[in-house]
């Protein structure tokens, strides 16, 4: 499976953050920002965003004129002799007086503007839209993201891992909580932050208005690999949506051959079944991601690095290398048993 295709940005604000998000390494795979909004809530408080920053330039401009004009004024003005200091006359202090009273009443005026449209945006953002949303669970752990489908059937319910498939067009609705501390779902593109806490339900919902791939991240500290606690929104036309829907709730596919087979053994008879399930086998353990269909998904550990057979390989040998601190211990495996052991992972469609 190839990593997500860095998405082009639109306009010159993003293409910026392109530039910055790149030389800061944050664009390996999907595009990342706020400014270049694909959903309604992202888009409302990316128009908030702007309106402040253009608010708050004029009146930057005005004040650094004023100031400007002030300190010409004031070299203008021929030197006093000794003891004769300028005086205003009462005209002139009177002026002065009007001049700052209708500068504090501006002030509070923008002021107060700024804290309505704020406040406004925020409830706008926060309603649910009525509409039949698709459900979602999303439980946030050190440092993975468990992504679970719930059907009214649930014969029908799937999970998988760090990565969020969603129909184009329709409502999302999520429901989250954390399993250890305090963590925050953030994928700029199309919604604002919002915390997962342990032992309490918080809600969030948006909207993906373009097909794509959006990166996600962990917006609060929560530890060691903090950093490295990414997702994917991966926005996707209806029928292909519901075709993934369908593949995610089957079970694991039988291993095709006499390699995957040996790697089937490789799972089941080492430590990975400790940590994981794979559906239709008897690893059903959840300390670590669900891999039933490990193979569908673009990254591995969260966002860290693109699915492939080298970057699988390193990861289950010395995952401490790639994220210290991570709950996975290293395996030792010798190469017939790893290799084997990546092509049943592979397999994982
Ligand atoms: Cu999870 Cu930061």
């Amino acid at each position: 499976m190839m990593p997500a295709r860095p998405r082009v940005p639109t306009n010159p604000a993003s293409m910026l953050a392109a530039c910055i998000g790149a030389a800061l390494g944050a664009g390996c795979s999907g595009w990342q920002s706020a400014l270049d909004p694909k959903g309604p809530r992202a888009d409302a408080v990316a128009k908030l965003h702007w309106s402040l920053v253009t608010v708050a330039t004029v009146v930057y401009v005005i004040v650094i004129s004023a100031l400007i004009f002030a300190l010409w004024r004031g070299y203008r003005r021929p030197v006093p002799d000794q003891g004769h200091f300028h005086q205003e006359t009462p005209e002139q202090a009177d002026t002065m007086k009007r001049g700052v009273i209708v500068a504090v009443a501006l002030t509070v005026i923008v002021m107060l503007a700024f804290v309505v449209t704020s406040v406004s945006v925020g409830s706008a953002v926060a309603r649910v839209p009525g509409n039949k949303p698709l459900r979602i669970d999303v439980v946030g752990h050190q440092w993975w993201w468990e992504v679970k489908y719930p059907d009214p059937d649930t014969h029908n319910n799937f999970e998988t891992a760090n990565e969020i498939h969603v129909p184009v067009g329709r409502p999302v609705l999520i429901k989250m909580t954390s399993q250890d501390v305090i963590h925050s779902f953030w994928a700029p593109n199309i919604s604002g932050k919002k915390d997962l806490i342990p032992g309490h339900e918080t809600v969030t919902w948006f909207r993906a208005d373009s097909a794509g791939v959006y990166r996600g991240q962990c917006a609060e500290f929560c530890g060691h690999e903090h950093a490295k606690m990414a997702f994917f929104i991966v926005a996707e036309p209806r029928l292909e949506f519901e075709s993934w829907m369908q593949k995610q709730r089957g079970e694991a596919p039988e291993p095709p051959d006499s390699l995957t087979q040996a790697g089937q053994k490789v799972f089941l008879s080492g430590p990975c079944v400790m940590c994981h399930t794979i559906s239709g086998t008897p690893a059903a353990a959840t300390v670590g991601p669900n891999l039933t269909h490990l193979a569908s998904r673009r990254t591995i550990a969260a966002g860290t690095l693109p699915n492939n057979t080298g970057n699988l390989a390193g990861w289950i040998l010395d995952p401490q290398s790639i994220k210290p601190g991570v709950k996975m211990p290293p395996t030792q495996l010798d190469p017939s048993s790893l290799r084997a052991l990546l092509a049943y992972l592979e397999s994982l469609k």
